[in-house]
């Protein structure tokens, strides 16, 4: 075999026991939020039409497609979650109860280059609010992150949220560099949210590009990157056109946060855009408080997705929450909980005349509800116990001649309980 054989492909993963349980012990977590904040799972198939995903602004998520063609259809292994949301919410336009609440904890494929907390496959948590157009929406979405955040051990302080509005940049730019060419704002979004990866100067660099769908005068390119280092909410209002209505929207946003008790986790940051086309209003993304890693997680609202798929107008807004990031972060702080299998007994026969018995009752515990597993072959006892104690399990139950004589089962309890009978029952 060759020996790249032995080996997931690049940026993949194997999910050993150990590795699965802390996903399981996650994605427990993702689920019992998303049930405390009233929301439905959903899911859709890893494969869908490529179509689906392909959009023109010069998103790096489309050019990382995992894509083929099979008897003629073009197909793609799903980057993301929210279009094949937006498809299953449009075959249904008419029939759904809104605002819905909708959640997701799907795989998905990108040809990413590989850096630290970025994978070519990566989990998301999406929770999604379809049909809602104020900001409440935000605000119960960031209050589900940060619920989220503190179940699974990590504290006030810990993480910390940059929220931005694509609604403000829209409104000012549209008042000034882009008055004639509303069509450059999303490829222009898409190129600004490379600021912190590639820096000032590269950015007006593509903003300028004559060849580029921008094509800014280099003193407007600067213009809009200076815009993104504001900080403060006044000073974006003082930058927007008067009344604006994104302003508006973010100051309730706050407002609801402090509600909420999260708003001294949260800051305004111009900087903040998302490298996604389809965002209209308040963008966010989730950072560890020293800006160590990636993002942990990010979303906004997309106001019109559901058009751009042909369907009627629907105000949506959700975010994506990845497990690599996370993973990385509660390693970090050492908060990377020990879990255990969750083996209760093991039971042995000692001999195999003894097995009838020992399976009728290994069945009994099952029954029950305890995790039972049972010695398949001929093992000796010591190493059965030796065995039973690095798994984990709670009880060793032997069931030899002498026990079947006298109709108990001999319990060994582990980490030092002592040893004891009990009748055989059934
Ligand atoms: P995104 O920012 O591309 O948004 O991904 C959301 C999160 O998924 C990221 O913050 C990160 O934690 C994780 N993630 C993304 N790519 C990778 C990767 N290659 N390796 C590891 N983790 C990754 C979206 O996907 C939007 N669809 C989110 C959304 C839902 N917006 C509205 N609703």
């Amino acid at each position: 075999m060759a020996s790249s054989l032995l080996q997931a492909p690049r940026g993949t993963r194997d999910f050993y026991p150990e590795d699965l349980r802390f996903r399981t012990w996650l994605f427990d977590h993702f689920r019992e939020v998303a049930r405390r904040f009233g929301f439905e799972e959903v899911d859709a198939p890893v494969v869908e039409h490529e179509e689906l995903f392909t959009r023109k602004a010069g998103e790096e998520i489309v050019e990382q497609l995992y894509h083929f063609e099979l008897h003629g259809r073009k197909l793609a292994l799903r980057p993301e979650m929210t279009p094949s949301i937006a498809r299953m919410v449009r075959a249904r336009a008419g029939g759904l109860r809104l605002p819905l609440r909708w959640f997701t904890v799907t795989q998905n494929w990108r040809y990413e280059r590989m850096t630290r907390g970025r994978k070519r496959e990566h989990f998301q948590w999406n929770l999604d609010v379809w049909g809602e157009p104020g900001v409440a929406a935000e605000a119960e979405l960031l209050a589900a992150i940060f619920t989220l955040l503190r179940r699974i051990g990590l504290g006030a302080g810990q993480v910390r949220v940059q929220v931005n509005s694509r609604a403000l940049l829209e409104e000012t730019l549209r008042a000034g560099v882009l008055r004639d060419r509303p069509a450059a704002f999303e490829p222009l979004c898409v190129r600004i949210d490379k600021l912190s990866k590639i820096g000032a100067d590269a950015v007006v660099d593509q903003l300028v590009d004559p060849a580029g769908p921008v094509g800014l005068p280099p003193a407007d390119a600067r213009d809009v990157v200076a815009l993104l280092g504001l900080r403060s909410l006044d000073d974006a209002a003082a930058a927007a056109p008067a009344g604006s209505p994104a302003i508006t929207d973010l100051r309730r946003l706050f407002e609801l946060l402090e509600a909420y008790g999260v708003a001294a986790h949260v800051d305004f940051d111009a900087s903040v855009v998302r490298g996604l086309a389809y965002y209209t209003g308040i963008v966010f993304e989730a950072f560890d408080a020293e800006r160590k890693l990636r993002a942990v997680c990010g979303g906004g609202r997309y106001d019109r997705l559901l058009e751009t798929l042909g369907g009627p107008a629907m105000p949506a807004v959700g975010f994506g929450f990845g497990d690599v990031v996370i993973a990385e972060l509660l390693a970090e702080h050492d908060l990377v909980p020990a879990l255990s299998r969750g083996l209760d007994d093991v039971v042995c026969a000692l001999g195999e005349a003894q097995r009838p018995a020992a399976i009728r009752l290994a069945t009994r515990l099952r029954e029950a509800g305890r995790s039972v597993e049972l010695v398949l072959g001929d093992v000796r006892p010591k190493r059965v116990l030796d065995d039973a104690d690095r798994a984990g399990a709670r009880r060793v139950l032997f069931f030899g001649p002498d026990e079947a004589a006298r109709g108990v089962v001999r319990v060994r309890e582990l980490g030092g309980g002592g040893e004891h009978e009990e009748p055989l029952e059934g």
